[in-house]
């Protein structure tokens, strides 16, 4: 035993800070792998130069997310080389894509690395994170039949500590659709799904941790399937009405879709289930059919649009929100106007918009007909001008609506709080208006690009 053990065997006074890269799920990620650290005796530091222990849960789906963490890596070295001049250490470890990606060419590139590890692997983090801090470079990115969240501790940060009034909940992981440009069934591995049970169970601790609202999140997470009551096979709007049963749970959404599981079911619980809130992250990537065919999504255009109409009929006032990669390989002009041109008809309140980025292992980066960076880049300009003009259009809309709103926490200024709308947009208000949890009911006084201001109705 260590002067950093007790008796248990459990590490003391050990600091750790946990840095996220990429989409929410590694937010919801990095909140489980502190839960594991902290039921090993670790201690969360907001002060990287105060940690023992550095983890970097990074990002692997376009190259500049990816290339940020090696620049990182430069600077958190000086950090380790000031502690150990000081007589201290400091065990740096890469979580998330990146690890899954590269594996040990990570530590080659940088040795300053102690630890790398998959996001298939976080079950075992404890045990890798001791080998590394005893000194031993690891690596672990092996996928495991069994899902790792059945092995994973119960999230106890929740029952100790707020984790805020909205939170994430993984309910499903990986993806069997293999796009031609995303890396993601390579890094996070084909599609599964957690229980029923386990999704309920995890729901009802945030509930009872002061969670208001919960968003579902999976890279598909509407190829969600588990087994209900008497083995009935579930699907998302199933779940989504057993979710809306849990005591406390006042809201609830749901991200990433994509267009070809979007089924009856789901469709129809956005006309009935009045928590389920009017806002959908449908991605279309694009508007040719040819380039959605170069990239194997399996849905034309058409069908897209019968999806956004068949939401819009059941839930007319419904947020429809995107994503976007332009310059795809082979995309003419006339391809991305077909995209400019769709934008126009759904009208986003929102979107996420990418210049693509060749990665390595994936079926586009190896297509002839690669579009010159300018010119992808000219494209993006246009293709966020017309996006930008749709969400500042989504938002003046809302002028003098009244809406009810989640007050999620303070503001930047003294007397404000932030509150979140059923659209997902950031409103501004004034803190007498309520309590950080509680539901209110505004009236839009003011809109901007990216951010709602509301008055008590
Ligand atoms: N290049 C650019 N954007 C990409 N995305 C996924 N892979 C790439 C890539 N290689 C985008 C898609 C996806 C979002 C999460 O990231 O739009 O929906
Ligand atoms: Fe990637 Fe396509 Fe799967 Fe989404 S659906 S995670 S873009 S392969």
């Amino acid at each position: 035993m260590t002067n950093n053990s007790d008796t248990s065997g459990k590490v003391v006074d050990k600091k750790y800070f946990v840095k996220t890269y990429g989409c929410q799920m590694n937010v919801y990620d990095s909140e489980r792998i502190g839960d594991a650290l902290e039921a090993e005796g670790y201690v969360v530091t907001a002060d990287m130069s105060e940690a023992d222990l550095v983890l970097l849960n990074t990002c692997h789906i376009r190259e500049k997310a990816a290339e940020k963490v090696y620049s990182d890596i430069g600077r958190i070295k000086k950090l380790k080389l000031a502690r150990e001049e000081a007589g201290k250490t400091m065990t740096i470890g890469v979580t998330g894509c990146v690890a899954q990606a590269e594996g040990k060419e990570i530590i080659r590139r940088a040795p300053v690395v102690d630890l790398v590890a998959g996001p298939q692997t976080y079950h075992k983090l404890p045990t890798l994170v001791a080998d590394a801090v005893a000194g031993k470079k690891t690596v672990e990115t092996e996928f495991e039949i069994e899902n790792k969240f059945t092995k994973m501790p119960v999230a106890t940060r929740a029952q100790t500590r707020s984790r805020g009034v909205a939170a994430f909940l993984t309910v499903q992981e990986g993806c069997d659709k293999f796009c031609t440009f995303c890396v993601v069934p390579y890094t996070r591995g084909s599609e599964t799904s957690r229980s029923v049970g386990q999704v309920i169970d995890e729901a009802e601790r945030l509930a009872a941790a002061g969670v208001r609202e919960i968003t579902l999140l999976g890279q598909n997470v509407n190829a969600w399937h588990g087994l209900g009551p008497s083995n009935t096979e579930w699907g998302l709007g199933e779940l989504l009405y057993k979710l809306a049963e849990v005591d406390g749970i006042e809201r609830l959404r749901y991200m990433t879709s994509h267009p070809i599981d979007m089924d009856e079911g789901l469709i129809a619980a956005h006309g009935e289930l009045a928590s389920l809130m009017p806002y959908l992250h449908l991605p279309v990537q694009a508007g040719s059919d040819k380039i959605l065919k170069a990239m194997n999504r399996h849905h034309t255009r058409d069908d897209y649009l019968y999806v956004i109409e068949r939401m819009r009929a059941v839930r007319p006032d419904i947020a429809i929100s995107g994503d976007f990669i332009v310059g795809f390989p082979g995309e003419s002009e006339a391809d991305f106007e077909e995209t400019l041109d769709i934008i126009r008809q759904v009208g986003y309140a929102s979107a996420f918009s990418f210049k693509y980025s060749p990665r390595p292992g994936t079926p586009g980066a190896g297509m002839d007909d690669q579009i010159p960076a300018d010119v992808a880049g000219e494209r993006l300009q246009r293709l966020q001008a017309l996006l930008n003009q749709q969400q500042l259009d989504f938002n003046k809309n809302c002028l003098d609506s009244e809406m009810d709103v989640l007050l999620e926490k303070p503001g930047k200024r003294e007397g404000q709080l932030i509150a979140r709308s059923p659209y997902l947009q950031s409103v501004i208000v004034d803190r007498s208006v309520g309590s950080v949890g509680d539901i209110v009911r505004v009236k839009i006084t003011e809109a901007a690009p990216n951010s709602l201001v509301g008055i008590s109705a």
